[in-house]
């Protein structure tokens, strides 16, 4: 293994051995001016953009039925910070307990049901602003004011509802439907898992989070983050300097999937040995299934960043709701300059915003008029897309 892959460290190691590897096939594409091809176009009905009867079946077929990313480790580190997590519907509250271990619950008072977490500062205890009930960080209703009153209600039944929650390789998943087994998160994940693991996503700091809404389906404008065809046209003073369109790497990881763009400086040593090449913090985009997508990425002259973009339906069809944050990796360093970091998070959302998502907007109105008959197509070029509709449709059809 070459010097610059191989430092000592293997987590380090693992990381460089897949972004060199990444660099190797990017480069490549890049001279032979190709790009990853999926073997045929594919022709999407549009209903799945419009229909609220496919919406509301989604909604629960993925939203609530499977695992979905609620945070990441470092959003609550300490012992009795917690978050809500409300973008789905039902609030959800998710507490670091003494054990270290995350619980999640919903966040409904088992009195009256009144949300007993409206604002999350670090707490050994919850208390329901409505009645004074008192929780522990279990759960466990530990205070009742004048609980005479409740005589013959046994105090156990009277604990916040838990929510399936697991936390591994730095990631908060939760379940929004409590029926089943306990999350599986090495079996959601599967061969994906090693991919993320050198991320080392429990070490990464938050730096800046937005929400950011879009007048289309979830899908509208989480399609726009997966392929890089759309870079020169849509992009020409911003993503289009960064990196070349229409060139793309592509791994799929069943559910999940990374993929790469070849970034405009690699041009620069195309022809050196590899030996030579200088250091890139770049790794691509990991799509995490259902709706999470990490942009592993580098500012240039200061280190790297996670961009994570998570993208969530609204209440109607033709709305959805982007939760972006910044995170810092840890291996970025301990002396940095947050403010680099911030900047880098007002970018990528005014690129969201003003590019990617006014199509999705305009798409959609479209998409809602469109005559009988007519489909949308994904280009063989649109690969990642492609398997993602095919993931979307295995499971809206009972086959996954
Ligand atoms: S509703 Fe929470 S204490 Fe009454
Ligand atoms: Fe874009």
């Amino acid at each position: 293994m070459c010097e610059a892959i191989n430092t000592g460290d293997p987590v380090e190691t693992a990381r460089r051995a897949s972004h060199y590897a990444l660099r190797r096939r990017t480069l490549d594409r890049m001279r032979s001016k190709t790009t990853d091809l999926d073997a045929e176009p594919m022709r999407i009905d549009p209903v799945i953009y419009t229909s609220a009867d496919f919406a509301e079946r989604e909604r629960r077929a993925i939203f609530h039925g499977m695992p979905v990313v609620a945070g990441l480790t470092r959003d609550i580190p300490e012992v009795g910070d917690m978050m809500t997590f409300d973008v789905l519907g039902p609030s959800i509250v998710l507490v670091r307990s003494k054990s270290g271990a995350v619980n999640a619950f919903r966040n409904m008072c088992p009195h009256r049901g009144a949300k007993v977490v409206t604002d999350c500062t670090r707490r050994t205890r919850l208390t329901c602003r409505f009645h004074a009930w008192t929780f522990d960080l279990e759960g466990k209703l530990i205070g009742q004011p004048g609980k005479e009153g409740f005589d013959g209600i046994d105090k156990a039944e009277l604990g916040l509802l838990p929510v399936p929650v697991a936390e591994e390789h730095g990631l908060i998943f939760v379940r929004l439907d409590p029926a089943g087994e306990p999350i599986d998160v090495a079996k959601h994940l599967g061969d994906f898992a090693s991919e993320l693991a050198h991320l080392e996503l429990g070490r990464a700091e938050p730096i800046r989070r937005s929400e950011i809404p879009c007048e289309a389906n979830w899908k509208y404008a989480l399609d726009t983050y997966g392929e890089s065809y759309h870079f020169a046209s849509l992009h020409p003073t911003t993503i289009g300097q960064l990196a070349y369109s229409n060139i793309m790497i592509y791994d799929s990881y069943g559910l999940h999937a990374r993929l790469a763009f070849p970034r405009a400086e690699f041009m620069a040593y195309q022809d050196q040995p590899e030996a030579d090449w200088p250091h890139t913090d770049y790794g691509g985009l990991y799509l995490l299934f259902p709706n999470m997508v990490i942009n592993v990425n580098a500012i240039p002259g200061v280190g790297q960043f996670y961009g994570i973009s998570r993208v969530f339906p609204g209440e109607t069809p033709d709305r959805s709701l982007t939760l972006l944050s910044t995170y810092q990796p840890a291996h970025a360093g301990g002396e940095v300059n947050v403010a680099k970091w911030a900047e880098m998070h007002d970018f990528i959302q005014t690129v969201v915003t003003e590019e990617d998502y006014s199509v999705s907007r305009d798409g959609q109105q479209n998409l809602r008029w469109a005559p009988e008959g007519f489909t949308t197509v994904l280009g063989r070029n649109e690969i990642a897309l492609q398997h993602w509709h095919r993931n979307l449709n295995a499971i809206m059809a009972g086959r996954n």
